[in-house]
């Protein structure tokens, strides 16, 4: 099996450009230079990159209202996916909201959106609800953790974590 360095880091405004070439690659409605500006410049938000051999494969985000974390984007590269990236970063994020006072985890996908929807599940989403055209073109789903403050939610996350070894 190949073997592969992932690093995390804090996303900067230097990695825009490269963030920009991945959402347009990705999405049908990629986030703009402003988005991604605002958002990194906004309170209480982390965002974060996956590197692999220099490279950037991989970001996600999160916000923190009131007690609620809110994952504002996660996607990796296609030719990085299904090698843990996406779970290397959410693991960071979700540690770090709850580390950050965070009680709840919430998320909106793709209704179509199989493979996340898979990916939330793993990490103890459950789909609580349904936003009719949130993508204009798609409903999405609502899912939330609702019990994330407390210690099996931690051991979740860190059977998770050992299962990437
Ligand atoms: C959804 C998405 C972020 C997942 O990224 P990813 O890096 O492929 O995700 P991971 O590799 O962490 O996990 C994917 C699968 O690979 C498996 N996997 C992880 N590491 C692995 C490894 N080393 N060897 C084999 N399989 C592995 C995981 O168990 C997971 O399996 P599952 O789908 O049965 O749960 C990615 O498909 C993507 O960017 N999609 C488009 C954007 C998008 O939909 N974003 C979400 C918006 S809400």
């Amino acid at each position: 099996m190949a073997v592969t360095t992932i690093s995390l880091r804090p996303m900067t405004t230097g990695d825009i450009d490269a963030i920009l070439g991945l959402e347009q690659a990705i999405f049908s409605h990629p986030w703009t230079e402003g988005i991604l500006r605002d958002e990194l410049a906004g309170r209480r938000r982390t965002y974060l990159v996956a590197e692999e051999g220099g490279e950037i494969v991989g970001y996600g985000g999160v916000m923190i209202v009131a007690e609620d974390a809110h994952i504002t984007n996660l996607a990796v590269a296609r030719a990085a996916r299904g090698r843990g990236v996406a779970t290397r970063l959410f693991l960071d994020l979700a540690e770090g909201a709850l580390d950050d006072g965070a009680e709840h985890l919430t998320l909106e996908v793709r209704f179509s959106n199989l493979d996340a929807r898979r990916l939330y599940s793993r990490f103890g989403f459950a789909p609580v609800g349904i936003r009719k055209a949130y993508y204009v073109d798609e409903d999405a789903l609502i899912m939330w953790v609702t019990d994330a403050a407390g210690s099996d939610y931690r051991a979740r996350l860190a059977a998770i974590r050992e299962g990437l070894q």
